[in-house]
């Protein structure tokens, strides 16, 4: 496990205070190791020796506003794909958007906007669906007003955006009829969005804790809004105050959908929270603006999971969730045991652990891309995760991702060797750190020309 600097230099607590003041990040509270090594290319360009140094450039009157957009770009996080989280999508299509496409028949105007939108995967997969949603009711979209909006604390991201070029690695959840239909090949690994998808979204740099501001962000009202896989970083607190501001941007009946993981729990009397298949989605009242009327409220299902999976959520020990939600997966209610993942990943978004069990039962139900996702955060949130490691290489091997794959075994094998070779691994069932050395050489032998890649 990462060893968090318990007692970082002065400096580096001053640097960090700035950077959570300016962006929300609370995520690197506790990951200072992890700021030092992504400021740390930037401080080198400035020729900065201490962090005290660096917050001289970034108070800069001149340079400051500059090089803390670097900053932001260097330190965001921008892992997203098209059509990301099957389960909203399918609520999107059969539920939401025809609901706002009727709601709108007589004017005709739609406005959507994408909170923390990465390089544009998620606006954009909103405006083909929409597209595709107004076809299908014989509606030509050119006749609408449609505003998707995209905004990002990262420059960099929003310049991806406009460019509206993906790699194959962005585009893996469709397959190659659609991407055919919706994009044009630019090189044999790069695609282009067509110019009729591109059009309907347009994207600004903003900083999602200017909605605290009074009249701060982009103004509403919104009939969609998403903001997913970005509270995830944020304090409780703040990612709760950040929901109520966005609530009071939406229009009446508006929707949020927000990721899997985000630590808020509390919508009530903000937005009602709707059950659609798979997924949660959250609605604003009548009123738009505002607490919704208490019949909503009522439809707020329990926030603690049901008595019958007998699992200990608040305040719960991770290890003994972990041990209920096994003990249900062994029993083979393996939908049951991924609920009960899901359940207290609502309420404790950074339990490396759940994450790493959710991900192991995803891939064995088949939801391989959620499976990835979930190592993935594993290995975000502690990165020192040998496990995490070993399954996602292995899962992007089977993918045809082999680079990738390659990089994140030398990974594996060099945190491994780091360990006593008797040590059992965390989320390991035993095996050890020798153990596992010894299983990457047998692969090595089994795979000709493997050699290289764990034993470098
Ligand atoms: C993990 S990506 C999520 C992308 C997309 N929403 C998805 O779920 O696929 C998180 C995005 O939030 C952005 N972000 C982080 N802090 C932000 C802030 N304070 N204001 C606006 N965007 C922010 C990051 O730059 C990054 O692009």
């Amino acid at each position: 496990m990462t060893t968090p600097s318990a007692f970082p230099p002065a400096g580096l607590r001053k640097l960090l205070a700035a950077v959570t003041r300016r962006t929300g990040l609370h995520y690197y509270t506790d990951k200072t190791d992890l700021l030092e090594e992504m400021v740390g290319a930037r401080m080198r360009l400035h020729g900065c020796r201490t962090c005290h140094d660096y917050l001289a450039v970034l108070a800069d009157k001149g340079m400051g506003d500059a090089e803390w957009r670097e900053l932001e770009s260097a330190i965001t996080i921008g892992e997203t794909f098209f059509f990301r989280y099957a389960e909203q999508f399918a609520a999107l299509e059969h539920t939401i958007v025809p609901g706002l496409i009727r709601a709108a028949a007589t004017t005709r105007h739609l406005r959507v906007w994408s909170i923390g939108c990465s390089n544009g995967a998620e606006p954009y997969s909103i405006a083909i669906l929409l597209a595709r949603l107004l076809e299908k009711a014989g509606m030509n979209p050119r006749e609408w007003h449609i505003e998707i909006l995209g905004t990002d604390i990262s420059t960099r991201a929003i310049e991806q955006a406009r460019l509206a070029e993906f790699s194959a690695w962005t585009l893996r959840d469709i397959d190659p009829a659609r991407r055919a239909a919706w994009f044009t090949a630019v090189s044999p690994r790069v695609w282009r969005l067509h110019e009729r998808y591109r059009r309907m979204v347009s994207f600004r740099y903003s900083n999602i804790l200017d909605l605290l501001q009074p009249d701060g962000g982009p103004a509403g009202p919104f009939d969609l809004v998403l903001c997913r896989n970005v509270l995830i970083y944020f304090a409780q607190a703040q990612a709760t105050a950040l929901v109520r501001a966005i609530a009071g941007r939406l229009a009446p009946r508006g929707w949020l959908l927000l990721g899997h993981s985000e630590p808020v729990t509390d919508f009530s009397p903000w937005l009602e929270t709707v059950r659609l298949p798979g997924t949660l989605a959250f609605r604003a009242g009548m009123a738009g603006k505002g607490p919704v009327a208490p019949v909503a409220a009522r439809a707020m299902p329990p926030r603690r999971h049901s008595p019958r999976a007998n699992v200990p959520m608040a305040g719960a020990d991770s290890a003994a969730v972990a041990t209920a939600i096994r003990r249900m997966a062994d029993d083979g209610h393996v939908p049951r045991a991924m609920q009960m993942c899901r359940d207290h990943l609502a309420s404790h978004p950074v339990d490396a652990r759940i994450h790493f069990l959710f991900a192991v039962l995803a891939w064995g139900e088949g939801s391989l891309l959620q499976a990835e996702e979930s190592f993935r955060r594993v290995i975000y949130l502690c990165r020192d995760h040998i496990m995490a490691r070993c399954y996602l290489a292995r899962l992007l091997e089977d993918a045809g991702a082999c680079a990738e794959a390659r990089r994140t075994r030398q990974q594996m094998v060099a945190l491994a060797r780091r360990c006593p070779p008797g040590a059992a691994l965390p989320d390991g069932d035993g095996l050890t750190a020798g153990g596992l050395l010894r299983l990457a050489r047998h692969m090595d032998e089994a795979l000709p020309g493997e050699h290289a890649r764990v034993s470098s």
